[in-house]
């Protein structure tokens, strides 16, 4: 196999410039996290959610993070063929080098990382891109005014005479004539399907008023299902449904096993960002003797941070608290 022949120490400088990077990113997504224990309806998480997927800078910076990810597991494992390759013959005792069993522990905790991202992006990132079914929420506000106000008109019909989507499409169907439509026209059946378009979101809000699917005062209509999500995509795109991240949250974090797959998750991060914290520094060379021990100090404490800010929130939540 012929890589390209790059120095292994710019390599390795590559490899801890993008750790340094997602050690900062799990920093900040820890601390929006525990926005999730306040119990203020969601209110500070779905306004930080909001932001995160609206902001078009945000926007950029999930591309750039999801690149650095995949760059820091291919840099990894270049790092490692070309290593393995400069040395076609193993050795015929195994090393037992601090640095070695470092590497091989290393790797075996960034494949679990790998194989745990999945499965947490399939909880909620995925959700976001509509690959995964979750929970939407709309702003009410969004929902309701329509540019011509003509959705606002036939939810008054619809209430005034007790219709629901289907039985307002019906009747309006039946008098198209009286409204001066040629049956059969072309014109006929842009209008039906207008009504109809219009009586999917009546359906929808009217769900919302009867199981009283609101939340922070009437902000937000909740437990919108994937269907009405794509129903408000297509016929209203500019009310803008997103995941109900809060609630789902909340909700996965009821059931024990999702707690401790969780955990697990958290602890497999910790092992390897305590090992990865001293490893940048000593990468770029910012490590000696003097400094050595604050380093791993500060390594440790950084780890800990960041394993008891990720628990507190499945644990918490599954207590009730
Ligand atoms: C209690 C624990 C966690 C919760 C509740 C949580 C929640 C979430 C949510 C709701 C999103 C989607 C946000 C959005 O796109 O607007 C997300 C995305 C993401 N999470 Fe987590 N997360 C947790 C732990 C972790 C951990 C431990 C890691 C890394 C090891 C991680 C890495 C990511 C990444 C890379 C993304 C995609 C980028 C982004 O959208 O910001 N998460 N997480």
């Amino acid at each position: 196999m012929n890589l390209p022949k790059i120095h292994s120490i710019t390599k390795k400088m590559f490899v801890g410039a993008v750790g340094a990077f997602l050690l900062l990113f799990l920093l900040f997504h820890m601390c929006a996290n525990l926005c999730i224990l306040r119990h203020d309806d969601g209110a500070w998480y779905s306004a930080f959610c909001h932001f995160m997927g609206t902001n078009w800078i945000v926007k950029v910076f999930e591309v750039v993070l999801l690149g650095v990810i995949a760059l820091h597991i291919l840099l990894t494992l270049w790092l490692v063929v070309t290593n393995r390759m400069a040395r076609p013959q193993r050795y015929h005792e195994r090393p037992r080098t601090k640095t070695h069993t470092n590497s091989r522990f290393m790797a075996l905790t960034g494949i679990l990382i790998f194989v745990l991202l999945i499965v947490h992006f399939c909880d909620f990132y995925f959700v976001k891109l509509g690959w995964v079914k979750g929970e939407y929420m709309v702003k009410t506000e969004k929902l309701i005014n329509d540019d011509s106000g003509e959705l606002l008109q036939l939810m008054q019909y619809a209430d005034r005479n007790g219709f629901d989507g289907a039985a307002l499409v019906a009747n309006i169907e039946s008098q198209a004539e009286e409204f001066g439509f040629q049956p059969n026209s072309e014109e006929l059946q842009l209008f039906i399907e207008n009504i109809r378009n219009k009586a999917s979101v009546i359906d929808i809000i009217l769900r919302a008023e009867k199981e009283q699917n609101f939340s922070q005062d009437h902000k937000w209509v909740r437990h919108l299902t994937y269907d009405e999500r794509n129903t408000l995509r297509r016929v209203m795109p500019e009310s803008d449904p997103e995941p109900d991240f809060y609630f789902m949250a909340r909700e996965k974090f009821k059931h024990a096993y999702m707690v401790i797959m969780y955990l697990i998750f958290f602890v497999v991060v910790f092992l390897h960002i305590s090992h990865a914290f001293p490893s940048v520094f000593q990468t770029f060379g910012l490590n000696n003797y003097k400094y050595n021990g604050f380093i791993e100090v500060l390594g440790k404490i950084y780890s800990w941070v960041i394993l008891i800010g990720f628990s507190a929130v499945p644990l918490l939540v599954f207590f009730g608290l």
